[in-house]
């Protein structure tokens, strides 16, 4: 069988993204056992700080600071984003009380999955279907042929490509929903 763009390059993304809600439950569980329940809780606060920390790439991106190499900036990133968000699911449970915070899990999550989809696989994803273009060719294909044998991957191909259109204005609503969340609570607390 052709090896296809869903086989060998979605399907190892997806385990990336499953390995998070795998680290999650573990997390999770972990804390059940030790009866160390009443911490998830107060995970949402370093969720948040890894978070944040994570977004100095952003303003080195955009020159608001001069220091940090840029990639190392983005790994950090990478790293801390992911860390942040089980910390925060772990934080968020599996109480439903209000939207609001709800909808913050959900843009926090359409992140994770957009920022994954474009670090780990664009670059792959792009060269896979440049190699399949050059084999086809190679085998005499004429160039209607070979776009016809390559649509379901260009079209793949395409719609990964969106993740960036996501990334920015997701993020900036996540910290618009979550600052309601944590400034609700503060609120709450302060009028007991
Ligand atoms: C400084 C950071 C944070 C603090 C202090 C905080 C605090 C809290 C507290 C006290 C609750 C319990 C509310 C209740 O039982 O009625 C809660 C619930 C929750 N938080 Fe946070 N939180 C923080 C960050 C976040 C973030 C960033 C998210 C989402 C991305 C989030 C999502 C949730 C969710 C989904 C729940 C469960 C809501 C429900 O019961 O329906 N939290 N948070
Ligand atoms: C809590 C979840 C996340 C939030 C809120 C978030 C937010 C952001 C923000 C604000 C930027 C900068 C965009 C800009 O300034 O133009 C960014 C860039 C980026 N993020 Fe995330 N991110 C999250 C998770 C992730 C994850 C888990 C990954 C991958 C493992 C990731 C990969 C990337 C990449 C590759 C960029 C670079 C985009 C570019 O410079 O073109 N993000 N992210």
């Amino acid at each position: 069988m052709k090896p296809s763009l869903l086989g060998r390059e979605v399907l190892p993304l997806l385990l990336l993204f499953v390995g998070m809600v795998a680290a999650t439950s573990l997390l999770d569980a972990a804390l059940h056992q030790l009866n160390l329940r009443w911490v998830g809780r107060y995970l949402g606060i370093p969720g948040v700080m890894l978070i944040a920390v994570s977004m100095i790439y952003s303003l080195r991106k955009h020159k608001w600071i001069s220091w940090g190499q840029p990639a190392r900036l983005l790994k950090l990133h990478k790293l801390l984003a992911w860390l942040g968000s089980v910390l925060v699911l772990v934080h968020a449970g599996i109480h439903f009380n209000s939207v609001l915070p709800w909808l913050a899990i959900a843009a926090m999550l359409t992140n994770v999955v957009s920022g994954l989809t474009g670090s780990f696989l664009i670059g792959r994803a792009r060269s896979f279907v440049e190699s399949r273009r050059t084999s086809l060719a190679t085998e005499g294909l004429s160039a209607t042929d070979i776009e016809s044998r390559l649509f379901w991957d260009a079209t793949m191909l395409d719609l990964l490509k969106g993740w960036r259109v996501v990334h920015l204005p997701i993020a900036l609503a996540f910290v618009v929903l979550a600052l309601a969340h944590i400034l609700s609570i503060f609120i709450f607390w302060g009028w007991r």
